[in-house]
């Protein structure tokens, strides 16, 4: 069937910040052939396309002109099984929700994406910018994707190293940016049971603690993992379902060596973690030392602000724009370059 293209649509159900801009043109696509009907329009020829899943790393801070693409390709299936590494190739249509991909693989006995549980999103947005949390990022389970171009509707399979991936990076933010439609994601997982050799990661600190308390003993189930992240996640990372935001809003710095050394002589409990080439720094606590963290801005008690139990992430309260966003970014990029001379960078794709 032929998608419609909608016009002048309100985008506020399409993005967890809640912000209400309009859309030109407004259409769904729920496979690749839909998709390269839709390319063919003369009104998505002429137009800008913004391709959108979940809207869940926008900030969208004006009426967008052109046509908004919604991808709704569904699927979820093992494509095979190899007995010998005792792994799996799973493929999800990447209009899938990401976190009902992690509990598609748990039960069907596959491990390797746990510690990415409740990530918001869609599966096709995952290559984008790489996800990561709790000690895993998408690349470490990546096998391939499959895309469209939007010049020619050609089909295209990526590799992982031809997508770049770097920490909330990836070739597609970049060099090929806005040229291509993710249409499915192919993971290989593991199999569970011994002898796969695959043990859980729970290199990241909370993750232990979070099953002491919760009574784990021993090595975990991947289950179990996928538990402790979701209790971690929920304690600190506010719900777009009940007060807007795009989790983290800044990428964390990576500092040199030097560099490092030098704010930790000033700042003696600022903390670091080692990547190649230098030291990562959390940027919520640069913000939080600045004094932004729990602020508010707007009429009555506020529209808008820093979330008071985690300063990487901006909010809507309700009622504020996109503009007003902006300017509370630009202002705490600002603050952060003027204590510590380190400059931030959004992780959230402004538009
Ligand atoms: P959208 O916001 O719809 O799009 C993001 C970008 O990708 C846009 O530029 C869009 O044009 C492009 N895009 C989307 N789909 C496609 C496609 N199929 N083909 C080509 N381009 C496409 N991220 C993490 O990495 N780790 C976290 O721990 C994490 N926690 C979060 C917590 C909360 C509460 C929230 C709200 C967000 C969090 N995020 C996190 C950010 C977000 O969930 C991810 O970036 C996610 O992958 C975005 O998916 P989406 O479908 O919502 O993408
Ligand atoms: N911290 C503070 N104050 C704060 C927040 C953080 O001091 O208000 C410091 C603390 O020292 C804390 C450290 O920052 O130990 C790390 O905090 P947290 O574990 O919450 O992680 P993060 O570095 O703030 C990153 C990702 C998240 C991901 C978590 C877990 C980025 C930009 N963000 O946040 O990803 O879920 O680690 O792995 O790398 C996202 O990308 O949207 C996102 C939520």
């Amino acid at each position: 069937m032929m998608p419609t293209l909608e016009e002048n649509v309100s985008l506020r159900p399409y993005n967890t910040f809640g912000l209400d801009v309009q859309a030109r043109y407004f259409a769904r696509f729920a496979s690749a052939d839909e998709l390269r009907q839709l390319l063919q329009l003369p009104e998505v020829q002429a137009a800008e396309r913004l391709i959108l899943g979940g809207g869940s790393n926008l900030l969208l801070t004006q009426d967008f002109d052109g046509v908004v693409l919604r991808n709704e390709i569904r699927g979820l299936e093992i494509l095979s099984e190899d007995g010998d590494d005792h792994t799996a190739l799973v493929r999800a249509g990447a209009g899938e929700s990401w976190h009902g991909l992690v509990e598609y693989s748990l039960d069907q006995g596959l491990s390797g994406i746990e510690n990415l549980s409740l990530i918001p999103g869609t599966v096709g947005a995952a290559p984008l910018q790489n996800i990561g949390a709790y000690g895993a990022e998408l690349r470490d389970t990546f096998d391939h994707l499959e895309a469209v171009a939007m010049a020619t509707g050609a089909g295209r399979v990526f590799t992982a190293p031809e997508c770049g991936f770097g920490y909330r990076e990836s070739v597609f933010k970049h060099k090929l940016k806005g040229q291509f439609v993710v249409t499915a994601v192919v993971l290989r997982l593991h199999r569970q049971a011994r002898p796969s050799g695959y043990a859980p990661n729970v290199r990241y600190g909370a993750i232990a603690e979070t099953l002491a308390e919760m009574g784990v003993a021993g090595e975990p189930t991947p289950h179990e993992v996928s538990r402790a992240v979701v209790h971690i996640r929920r304690s600190k990372l506010p719900d777009p379902a009940e007060i807007g935001n795009a989790g983290s809003f800044f990428k964390n710095p990576e500092l040199s060596q030097a560099a490092f050394d030098r704010l930790k002589a000033q700042y003696p409990n600022l903390p670091g973690y080692p990547v190649p080439g230098g030291v990562k720094v959390p940027a919520g606590w640069l913000i939080e030392q600045a004094g932004w963290k729990g602020l508010r801005r707007g009429p009555g008690t506020g529209t808008h602000g820093v979330h008071d139990r985690q300063a990487l992430v901006l909010v809507n309260h309700g009622g504020a724009t996109g503009q007003e966003l902006r300017a509370l970014a630009e202002d705490i990029i600002a603050a952060v370059r003027q204590q510590f001379a380190v400059e931030l960078h959004p992780e959230v794709n402004i538009l």
